[in-house]
């Protein structure tokens, strides 16, 4: 059986970290004039700048080489075509068919599915041109003035990303409101805003059974009933984004108003399908198909450029270099960008829901770190928080910035501060300052890895292209470690328990531990039957 660990590329990079080890990432410039040049790439809008990371030219091609004795050129290939890559759960993985703008069909059991994706964007272009016109009205004939996703995971974080991401864009009657937490302080803050008459709930669940989902769905409902009066119609008001048309349509909705997705979409890459209709509603169906041929054209990027120029492949192998080679435990991701603020918390999900796994495909305990703990918030915000850590703690800690070129109009001296900000703090991370002994409170160790991934804008299509491109990163990952980026069985796992408990509170359950049952019994004191 082939062993990651065993092979000799793995071995040979072992062997450059211990020799590399105290190379400073600012010698390597100093040595090569061209290093910038060499070590930056653009794929469309999207600009990558990686050479202020600890890696030499040798470490740099090991690291392809790595790529290349994985089986990632099979496995990419099996995953565009729709074979079953996702062994555990026994599905294709497509989110790539969603926004596959090319021609030719694509078969899932012999059977195409891209006309049934074409037929459910055209009904999101339907549905969404009509609410934005004004067309679609509430049931006494208002138009539509909210719009409330309830969803959580990847049923959540696309949308709500993207919406804010792309506010600006925003068709300006119509607000915005995501609910996601089981906590009712979440649905009753934003239900507390709302007028029933002129609001739309879009309950976004693959499954249709999550419990957040449908507990703040049932309480949204519950609301709208008593609150719009006696006329109040369901169908006119809640929407569904789900595989199980079914237990949708139980729940109240028309069946032309289930906007249906499929199991070969797995949640933490949905927002392509009709998980992103929250998109197309703020930001109109021309800007929803631009996010998409975004990221097919960082698709097609991937499927095509050579290992050593494909950006998905660069990321995912700088990634491996920290985590397997150099110790590193997490990954920041720090946008420069305050419409960027929900995409650390979206690639939080990416990466962690897809790689935080410790088997193989075959099911044998790995022998080498696998996903990083993912984490960030936006710079400059950052730089008065944690970044203190990054410069001077113990920690190794490799950080994406991430920001836009173009200023909004009027805010020319805002966004060159936030750009001169995030530049100088790349800076500052690999050149560390030495202001006397080792010892010296003052002094900055430096040599601290960073990237900087520059967006021309911040347009529908650059926003679908970074998104692919963090996908794409993750799967390559995944590939080398071995794994299954595509199943979630840790999250199954809290999702039965947490139904176990809620149905034996009653029995006074010896089945739990000493602890949990300590606990359950002071939460039992509150809710008496
Ligand atoms: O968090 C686990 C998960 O299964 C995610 O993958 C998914 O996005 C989320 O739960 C919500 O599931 P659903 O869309 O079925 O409600």
């Amino acid at each position: 059986m082939f062993q990651l660990t065993r092979s000799v590329t793995w071995q040979a990079l072992k062997g450059l970290q211990a020799e590399t080890a105290f190379d400073r990432i600012r010698d390597y410039f100093a040595a090569d004039s061209k290093r910038f040049e060499k070590m930056s790439l653009r794929v469309g809008g999207l600009f990558l700048d990686y050479s202020k990371q600890p890696v030499s030219d040798e470490v740099l091609a090991t690291l392809i080489e790595l790529a290349e004795h994985s089986a990632l050129v099979q496995r990419r290939a099996q995953m565009f075509s729709g074979d079953i890559i996702n062994v555990t759960e026994d599905r294709p993985v497509l989110h790539t068919a969603l926004r596959n703008l090319g021609q030719g069909p694509l078969k899932v059991d012999g059977q195409d599915v891209m006309p049934e994706i074409q037929r459910t964007r055209e009904q999101i272009r339907t549905f969404s041109e009509a609410v934005r016109n004004g067309e679609w009205t509430g049931f006494d004939g208002q138009r539509i003035k909210d719009v409330v996703n309830i969803g959580i995971g990847g049923s959540d974080l696309g949308p709500n990303m993207a919406c804010r991401a792309l506010l600006k864009h925003r068709h300006p009657g119509l607000g915005f409101h995501f609910v996601s937490n089981v906590d009712g302080a979440h649905i009753q803050k934003v239900l507390s805003r709302l007028d029933p008459a002129t609001t739309l709930f879009i309950v976004s669940t693959k499954t249709f059974s999550t419990q957040e989902t449908l507990l703040n769905a049932h309480t949204a409902r519950r609301w709208f009933l008593d609150n719009a009066g006696p006329d109040a119609d369901v169908g006119a008001h809640f929407i569904a984004a789900s595989t199980n048309k079914a237990a949708a349509m139980a729940f109240g909705i028309r069946e032309e108003n289930v906007f249906e997705f499929w199991a070969w979409v797995g949640g933490r890459y949905s927002m392509w399908s009709s998980i992103g209709l929250p998109i197309a509603l703020s930001i109109g169906f021309d800007g929803f198909m631009e996010l998409l041929e975004g990221a097919y054209e960082m698709d097609q990027h991937f499927l095509s450029a050579p290992f050593a120029a494909n950006m998905p492949v660069l990321m995912a192998l700088i990634g491996i270099w920290h985590i397997n080679f150099q110790g590193a435990e997490t990954q920041a991701i720090v946008p420069y960008d305050q419409a960027l603020h929900q995409l650390p918390a979206f690639l939080q999900q990416l990466d962690m829901e897809s790689n935080g796994k410790s088997v193989d495909i075959f099911g044998h305990p790995v022998d080498y770190k696998t996903g990083p703990i993912v984490w960030g918030q936006t710079g400059s915000n950052g730089q008065h928080a944690f970044f203190q850590l990054l410069h001077q703690g113990t920690r190794y800690v490799p950080i994406d910035f991430i920001a836009s070129l173009k200023p909004e109009p009027g805010m020319e001296e805002h966004h060159f501060a936030l750009l001169t900000n995030m530049l100088a703090q790349a800076n500052a991370f690999m050149e560390g300052s030495q202001t006397g002994s080792r010892l010296d409170p003052y002094s900055c160790p430096g040599n601290r890895p960073s990237s900087v991934l520059l967006l021309d804008e911040l347009t529908p299509k650059n926003l679908g292209a970074l998104i692919a491109l963090y996908e794409h990163k993750v799967f390559v990952q995944g590939v080398i470690w071995n794994i299954n980026s595509f199943d979630q069985w840790g999250v199954q796992l809290g999702k039965r328990i947490a139904g176990e408990i809620s149905e034996r509170i009653d029995a006074h359950s010896q089945d739990f531990d000493a602890s949990t049952q300590g606990l359950l019994a002071l939460v039992r004191d509150h809710f008496p039957r």
